[in-house]
């Protein structure tokens, strides 16, 4: 099958490089020629250093080279069973683009959307055969992320769901089928990760560098909340957060923090300005943090539980199955272990009692329980038996 990319940026080189990889005839189209060129460029680059390293041959390199074509003109998309759109995040402007490619593509096309945070269905109701349109969220770097979520909207068809999953799979990528709702898995059950670490420092319970140690040292998560969200961007990540809860209707447990827009504000926004919660500038001392392990765990519990909450949460609103829900988190944002399996774990009575706990001691929405974590405690069931 021949396969579209409409957008050169990030996101759409990454799943260029990952169709051609598996030996499609990929096609890369973005206005701008520049975009082009240096995508052709960078993929020379990975190409030329995964031979260096012995992981593909020559030949190997060569052939995913020579599948790519790079065109400025959608026209070139005639041919393609796939297009996969990786534009900008305009909801205006990816429906006149979806409009048009219906025009150019055969029946059978599948369009697909990368969007992270627009719904499915708006994009499908800007077509007229709109149970080809579907969601396919790759994670950055597309090539080195195992997950993709796969979201059908209300109107995808069966056959656009398993084409294109079954499609994906055949990439080697991990795909999880997830509902058409703001943030699809990943990005709605990840927000406590950042939210409660922030609301923990807000309390003054612990600077950013001791939450940061309780996540990595206690936790076993590859990295702390604040390293993180300097390495995606403090303007990023507000963004993704303030989307999230505008389009949950402003439910608290998604409520942005200040002290995120604060440091954004003030062009803290992380790696790429040389400063974001710790200083990256040549020499900076950052602060070390407080190794105290009675305060580390209690940080690291407070952070887990609400994360496993908003899991278990997700599973009882059917946004995923429960391993989807797990996968998702597993290889989507590499946390140690699946957040319904940890909770087994912990034991989901000591989870509800910590929710209730906070729930009672600040009297706000945000830390209520989901009914289905109460519902198992109840029966006394686990998420895998
Ligand atoms: P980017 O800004 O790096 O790339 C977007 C590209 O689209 C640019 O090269 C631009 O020239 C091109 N473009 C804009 N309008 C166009 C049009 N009408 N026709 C053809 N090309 C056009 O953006 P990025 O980060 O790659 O994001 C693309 C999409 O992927 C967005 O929907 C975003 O929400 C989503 N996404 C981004 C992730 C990330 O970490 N950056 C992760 C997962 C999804």
């Amino acid at each position: 099958m021949n396969v579209g990319v409409l957008g050169g940026g990030t996101m759409g080189s990454g799943i260029v490089q990952v169709a051609a990889q598996n030996g499609h005839k990929t096609v890369l189209v973005d206005l701008n020629e520049d975009v082009l060129n240096k995508s052709k460029a960078k993929l020379a680059k990975i190409m030329a250093r995964l031979v260096e390293k012995g992981k593909i041959t020559q030949d190997q390199a060569d052939a995913t080279q020579s599948n790519v074509a790079y065109s400025t003109d959608v026209n070139d998309f005639a041919s393609c069973g796939i297009v996969i759109e990786a534009i900008i995040e305009d909801i205006n402007i990816k429906s006149k683009v979806f409009a048009n490619l219906e025009s150019i593509v055969s029946k059978e096309c599948i369009l697909a959307s990368n969007t992270s945070s627009l719904s499915i269905a708006s994009i499908g109701a800007s077509v007229e055969e709109s149970s080809r349109v579907i969601g396919v969220h790759f994670f950055n770097p597309a090539p080195l992320m195992p997950l993709v979520e796969i979201i059908p909207a209300v109107q995808t068809s069966e056959k656009t769901l398993n084409t294109a999953k079954s499609l994906i799979d055949g990439w080697g990528k991990v795909t999880v089928v997830c509902k058409d709702t703001p943030g699809f898995i990943v990005n709605r059950v990840a927000r406590p990760f950042y939210g409660e670490a922030m609301r923990i420092y807000e309390e003054g319970v612990a600077d950013f560098a001791t939450i940061d140690w309780a996540m990595t040292e206690i936790g076993g998560f590859r990295m702390g909340p604040y390293t993180l969200m300097d390495y995606i961007g403090n303007d990023v990540n507000y963004t993704v957060t303030e989307t999230v809860f505008t389009a949950f209707y402003f439910d608290p447990r998604y409520k942005p923090s200040f002290t995120q827009k604060r440091h954004a504000e003030a062009g803290y926004l992380g790696r790429k300005s040389g400063r974001g919660f710790f200083n990256y500038a040549e020499g900076a001392v950052n602060p070390a943090p407080n190794e105290d392990r009675v305060l580390g765990q209690q940080i690291f519990e407070r952070i887990l539980v609400m994360l496993i909450n908003e899991a278990v949460d997700a599973l009882f609103l059917n946004i995923g199955s429960k391993e989807a829900i797990d996968l998702a988190m597993t290889k989507g944002v590499n946390y140690p272990k699946g957040l319904l399996l940890w909770a087994d774990e912990l034991g989901l009575d000591f989870v509800l009692s910590k929710l209730e706990s906070m729930y009672t001691e600040y009297g706000e929405d945000r830390y209520r329980p989901s009914p289905l974590l109460r519902r198992m405690v109840k029966s006394g069931n686990k998420f895998f038996a």
